[in-house]
Formats: structure tokens, sequence, C-alpha cells
């Protein structure tokens, strides 16, 4: 399976923030955003990753990822000339696709739970198209799915309605069968000039091929678009992190603790950066074994 990490945009609900860097290249907490939903990809089961990223910001990402086979992946990259909506990406992406099921998962996300990877590995495995639905307080600000009596069928999805028809969003990490290339490709362009995701899961819903998990309340799903956000999510982190003393969306973790690197790639990683906080957690893992 192919994964894509959309991480371009103007990130303009940041500004000043995000004049001068990219959104998804600023912390939350201890790490870049980008690494929170890049590690949810990894523990998808996917290795194979394209990043979108915006011209100017090309440089910076392949700084921080190089060509990903530090952590056992391949990432490539692919520029957006301009944020022409996220459902772009299966344009820009048509040849990385090729006939392979996609994943694609939003720079400015973060899931956390316990059984998130196998839910993730069931999209990743299931057929047509598979999307994840979260019960919010504010879905005015979302992709919003409405359900059957039945309380599973989905019946409708709609692109940050007026008057929403249920609390359940849309969450922005989906998976598709290699058709989706075709399908954005005939989409019209949305009155804001960008092609939706929602008019493509819109779409499969039509046809009869789309699944929609709920994220129960044993998972957390924040996203980081705005000032307040950005810093719940910090917070977030930080609690966690220091209550635990596990970290979260480390890349050199999650390819050690998938057995994409073995003790001696996990050992090469940690060795220029043991002095640092992050470099010694990694290190006392590695001890632990
Ligand atoms: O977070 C989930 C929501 O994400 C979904 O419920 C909505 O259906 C979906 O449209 C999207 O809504 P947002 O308003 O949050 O999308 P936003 O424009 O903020 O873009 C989300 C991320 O994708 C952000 O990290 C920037 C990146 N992006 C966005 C666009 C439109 C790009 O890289 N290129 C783009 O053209």
């Amino acid at each position: 399976m192919k994964g894509i990490v959309l991480s371009g945009g103007s990130g303009t609900r940041l500004y000043p923030m995000t004049r001068a860097a990219n959104k998804q290249l600023l912390p939350v907490y201890n790490k870049p955003m980008v690494y929170y939903p890049l590690t949810t990809m990894m523990m998808a089961g996917c290795r194979d990753i394209l990043l979108v990223v915006n011209p100017a910001d090309e440089e910076a990402y392949r700084r921080l990822f190089g060509d990903g086979s530090q952590w056992g992946l391949s990432i490539s990259y692919v520029t957006q000339p301009k944020p022409g909506g996220i459902a772009e990406v299966f344009l820009l992406g048509k040849n990385f696709i090729g006939n392979d099921r996609v994943g694609l998962i939003l720079g400015d996300n973060l899931f956390y739970g316990d059984s998130l990877p196998a839910l993730a590995e069931r999209g990743a495995k299931g057929g047509g198209a598979v999307v994840y639905a979260y019960w919010v307080s504010d879905p005015q600000a979302y992709g919003v799915v409405e359900f059957a009596e039945n309380g599973n069928t989905p019946v409708s999805i709609v692109e940050k309605p007026k008057n929403p028809r249920s609390n359940w969003a849309v969450t922005g990490l989906y998976f598709y069968d290699a058709d989706v290339c075709d399908v954005a490709a005939t989409l019209p362009r949305s009155p804001r000039g960008e092609l939706e995701i929602s008019d493509i899961n819109a779409h499969y819903l039509k046809a009869g091929r789309l699944m929609v998990h709920k994220l129960g309340r044993g998972y957390a799903w924040l996203d980081t678009g705005t000032p307040s956000s950005l810093l719940k999510a910090a917070q977030f982190v930080e609690t966690v992190e220091d209550r635990q003393g596990l970290q979260i969306g480390s890349p050199e973790e999650v390819a050690w603790r998938m057995g994409y690197i073995d003790d001696g790639g996990f050992e090469r990683l940690i060795d220029p950066i043991k002095d640092c906080e992050y470099g010694k957690y990694l290190q006392r893992l590695l001890a632990r074994g």
C-alpha cells in the first residue's frame, strides 16, 4: 500500500506563525507537527510514502526526512503549486499511486489511541474507500457524515455544513482503491475553487463503496489548525508523555517497534543525538529492548 502525507496549504489561520514557516513544520510540544501523521501512516503498515509540499518548503522537508531510508521507509516528494484542495493529491500523486491502494493523512491531524494501528490497518486492507468519523462539539468546521437509523450506514457527507445533520466529523485519515485518481479527475471544483475530499467520499458513498468507522471515546483526534487547537494539542502530548514517560509520534521509535529498522539501525540514529533529551529517550528504549 502507498501512503500520502499532505503537508502543503497556506496556514492562514495560524498567521503570523506561518508567515515564514510551513504550518506542518511548527512544533506540537516537542516534535514537528508532521511527525504525528507520518507515524500514524507508518503504524498502518505503510512504508512507501509521498509527501505533498509547497514549492517553497520542499528543501526544508528534504532536510527533515531525506529519502526516509534511515527509518526503513521510501519517501518521495511532489510539490503542489498552490492550495487547490485536498483531493488534488490524487492528480499530483497519480503516477506514485499506480494500481495500488493508497492511504492519505492530513499533515495537521493528530490521532492517539491504543488500537489505532489495528483500525488503520483495516483501512489499508479494506476495499473501496475507508474513512473514520469522530464525535465533535463543532461539526460545522469539518466534513460531516450522517448515519441511517441503524447508526452505522452512512447516508450523506457534506463539507462544512451550516446546519450539520450530525456531530460526526470525518477525520483526516482516508484509504482508497486506485480508482480514486479517476474519481478526482472527473470532480468539478467547489465554489471556493478547490477539489474537495468530501466530494470524493460522497462519490464512493453514492457507489455503495464507502465504509465509515466510528472512532469511539477511547481515541483522541486533534487538529492543529488554529492557535488554540495547536496549544491544546501540545498540552495533550505533554500530559500523556510526561505521565507515561513514553513519546507520541516518534518516527525512530515507530520504525524500530514496527521492525522497519533493526537494533543496529536504531543505534545509528541515536548516536549523533545521544546528548539531547530526545536521544536519551530513544537510548532508554533500546536499553530496555
Ligand atoms: O481535519 C479534518 C478536516 O480536514 C475534514 O473534516 C474536512 O472534510 C477536510 O476538508 C479538512 O478540512 P480543513 O478545513 O481542516 O482543511 P484545511 O484546508 O485546513 O487543510 C487540511 C490540511 O491539508 C492542512 O494541513 C493543509 C493541507 N492542505 C490543504 C489544502 C486545501 C494542503 O496541503 N493543500 C491544500 O490544497
